[in-house]
């Protein structure tokens, strides 16, 4: 492939062009300011390929999404969620013998250190699940040794272990004991189990459940270099070890511009119901420019077609509301504002489509998973993408920390005068 040419102050530098498998193009700018001084400069990393990555393909033009080649529409429908977490994970389908084996480890390593039951003990009653959840992931750091020979074992300890961990915030947030997981449940049956099992009495997991579930989770896998597997990845950049990476892309994904858009829809879709449901002055206040309100569970940087998994959940609440035999006007007044948003010029001119976050909230409620849990949700589903790509820089070539540059806009050189303070007592004075 021919190069491209950057023209500065009369002189020519060749950029080569990376071709990626879908015929996606860059120019690689890695060695620009070696040769010119220059550095590019993208806030939000809009423009940025900040790797090489085969593991996910999306475009969004086209509304595709791909898990290693597997077009989303044919994996939610045909897959379960630990065998999505095998092919992302280690790159290929697993046989029916290699995916028992792997059910099998992650059923095995489901309990949590006794220890660690202690730490929910330390929170306060309203903490949010995400703040639990980022701290007893970096904790797992502290029970098992990041070595080279026990990085299999500890992608099987974070992959079993988070459910549990989910599932004991919740039960904290909501005062009840900890239910401890059971080896002949699937990996989503046993969350259920986990989550809304009491001991007074036996609980026999909903398949109607389990299956909303495995397609909620499989729709959350992976998604390229978004916010949280980039954060993965820079943490990941510098050797931290797999759980302190994982971490740190749970809190990045806390955030209502990601993740945490899943709580903010159903808050959003609260508040305008209890406001009497009318959902046209609340899009007005969204396009009124100084409001500064967002549609939330609408929009994405990538696509500006329509987002697969949101069209997919879509088809999906309506089939699980009806097996739930689940009522709620919120499902209703989510697809007036969609009708209404997808026909107006503010949205359609910038290219505005429900994401995933869109009907994913709706169905949880559906299933009984409070609010604040949503977002944990998120995490249980993304998990495998994000260990994917810490995998996959970790082996790469071109493995090196992240360390973008910046242009400097601020003050010039200045003397820092002494004002003869260095001694000043900090003891407080009387009356203060
Ligand atoms: N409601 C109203 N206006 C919007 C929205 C929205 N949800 N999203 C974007 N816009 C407008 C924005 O005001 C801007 O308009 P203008 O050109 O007049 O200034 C234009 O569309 C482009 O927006 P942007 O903020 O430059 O786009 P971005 O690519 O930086 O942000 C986003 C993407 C997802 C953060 C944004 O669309 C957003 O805040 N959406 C709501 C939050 C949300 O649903 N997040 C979940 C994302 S999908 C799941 C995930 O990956 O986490």
């Amino acid at each position: 492939m021919s190069d491209a040419k950057l023209v500065y102050k009369d002189k020519e530098y060749p950029l080569p062009v990376v071709e990626g498998s879908e015929g996606e193009v860059a120019v690689d700018v890695s060695k620009l300011r070696a040769q010119s001084g220059l550095i590019t400069l993208d806030p939000g990393y809009g423009n940025t390929g900040a790797c090489q990555s085969s593991i996910c393909f999306i475009d969004g033009d086209e509304g595709i999404l791909r898990y290693r080649g597997y077009p989303i529409e044919q994996i939610a429908t045909r897959a379960r969620f630990t065998e999505v977490c095998y092919l992302l994970i280690y790159g290929k389908r697993p046989n029916a013998e290699e995916l028992r084996e792997f059910r099998v480890k992650l059923t095995r390593h489901t309990l949590i250190h006794e220890d660690m039951k202690k730490f929910y003990e330390g929170y306060p009653p309203g903490a949010h699940p995400m703040a639990i959840m980022a701290a007893m992931i970096a904790s797992l750091s502290t029970f098992y040794p990041d070595t080279e020979e026990s990085l299999d074992l500890n992608i099987i300890r974070m992959l079993a272990k988070v459910k549990t961990l989910a599932a004991f915030a919740y039960k904290k947030s909501v005062g009840q004991p900890f239910i401890y997981p059971r080896n002949d449940l699937s990996w989503t049956g046993n969350f259920l189990h986990m989550m809304f099992a009491v001991p007074s009495e036996e609980y026999v997991v909903n398949p109607v459940m389990e299956e909303a579930l495995n397609l909620l989770l499989i729709l959350h896998a992976d998604h390229e270099q978004n916010c949280s597997t980039s954060t993965v990845r820079m943490v990941g950049s510098s050797d931290a070890n797999l759980f302190a990476s994982i971490s740190g892309g749970i809190c990045a994904l806390w955030g209502p511009r990601h993740g945490g858009a899943n709580q903010s829809v159903i808050e959003m879709l609260d508040a305008i119901q209890a406001d009497g449901g009318n959902y046209r002055a609340f899009l007005d206040q969204v396009k009124d420019g100084n409001s500064k309100v967002r549609l939330m569970g609408f929009g994405h940087r990538v696509y500006k077609n329509f987002d697969p998994r949101a069209k997919l959940l879509k088809d999906a609440a309506d089939r699980i509301f009806a097996q739930l035999g689940a009522v709620d006007p919120l499902l209703e007044l989510a697809k007036r504002i969609e009708e209404e948003a997808l026909r107006d010029e503010y949205f359609v001119k910038r290219k505005l489509y429900p994401n995933v976050d869109f009907y994913s909230g709706v169905i949880y409620r559906a299933m009984g998973i409070p609010t604040e849990m949503f977002t944990v949700m998120f995490v249980l589903g993304r998990l495998p993408g994000w260990i994917a790509h810490w995998m996959e820089q970790r082996n790469s070539d071109d493995n090196r920390i992240h360390r973008p540059r910046q242009i400097y806009t601020g003050e010039n050189l200045r003397e820092f005068e002494d004002l003869g303070t260095k001694h000043l007592s900090t003891k407080l004075g009387k009356g203060r």
